[in-house]
């Protein structure tokens, strides 16, 4: 049984380049491999959480062009319900993604195009979807101002609440009091709190300022260390599980949230929740590309059971 998922977003179209380095500045290097496919954070966890077993709404804008026909295909795939607007005066974002090839690691730089236009008033249009979902999920590649609205229309509705804090930027006072659940990597966390965050001592020290700030619970994500639940009961550390060979981990992030949003959809306890994200994650990392590379259910139980 499974409450309805609502996630706020972007989509943009990935290009991604792998390559020994990254250029320098007036620099031409030649790269190993190209890929185009579907991305934006926002539409990658509604595409995980889809996977995953959820019953997914994502909430977005388009352009009128063929990125826009891949997102349409991509949602359609993955069982997710667009809930979205299409505007000929912008175009559907891309983004440029370069990927370490001795190690899979990334750097990305994203132009939104027309998502990045959602506005405040286009979340209050979607009010009531916002407000009766299980789960309301969002993040920070679309206005701040549009989150933040969101966010508070859930929380009024009674959804529960997770705030993505990726790209990392400055919170809004008060922002962080309308969400459940913070799901930040090291170094969003280290962005918003100031503090570092090296070790799991740190973490813990950094995600009590999470809570301090209004969140109700924090779940700090430590890459291959696998991610600390931390709320005002407990503090518990879940190691990461290993699915095989890391590719790529562009998109880890997102896989961990979707997969997160179905298992707290479900009614599993958040800790469970946590586990099954990171199981989730590490079954994307061991293959190419974001969206793509987001396993279906049975996937996740079948290494949730191998590693029990
Ligand atoms: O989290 C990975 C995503 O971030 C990529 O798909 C890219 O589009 C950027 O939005």
């Amino acid at each position: 049984m499974t409450g309805k998922i609502v996630i706020l977003g972007v989509f943009v179209a990935d290009t991604a380049y792998r390559a020994e380095r990254m250029p320098r500045m007036g620099e031409t290097i030649l790269g190993n491999s190209f890929a185009l496919g579907p991305g934006g954070k926002g539409s990658n966890q509604a595409v995980a959480a889809a996977r995953a077993g959820g019953a997914v709404h994502f909430i977005s804008k388009l352009g009128q062009d063929t990125f826009a026909d891949m997102a349409l295909a991509t949602w359609k795939e993955a069982g997710v319900t667009p809930q979205i607007a299409q505007t000929g005066d912008s175009y559907t974002g891309a983004a440029y993604i370069f990927i370490e090839e001795a190690t899979g690691d990334n750097a990305i730089i994203i132009a939104p195009g027309a998502a990045g236009t959602i506005s405040a008033g286009f979340v209050e249009e979607k009010a009531d979807l916002i407000g009766g979902a299980a789960v309301f999920m969002t993040q920070l590649e679309q206005p701040m101002e549009a989150a933040h609205r969101a966010l508070s229309i859930a929380r009024k509705g009674g959804a529960r609440t997770i705030l993505n804090p990726a790209p990392a930027a400055e919170l809004p006072d008060g922002m962080l009091a309308l969400c459940d659940f913070v799901t930040p990597n090291e170094s969003e966390t280290e962005g918003i709190t100031g503090l570092p965050v090296e070790t799991l001592d740190q973490a813990r020290e950094a995600a009590e300022l999470l809570l301090a700030k209004g969140a109700g619970a924090a779940i700090i994500t430590l890459g291959d260390k696998g991610a600390l639940y931390h709320d005002a009961t407990r503090s518990e550390h879940v190691p990461a599980l290993s699915a095989g060979a890391v590719v790529e981990t562009t998109g880890a992030g997102d896989a961990f949230n979707g997969a997160f949003a179905t298992a707290l959809a479900e009614g599993m306890d958040p800790v469970e929740a946590v586990r099954f994200g990171c199981a989730c994650a590490a079954i994307s990392v061991t293959r190419p590309g974001t969206a793509p590379s987001m396993p279906p259910r049975a996937e996740i139980d079948a290494l949730l059971r191998d590693q029990a």
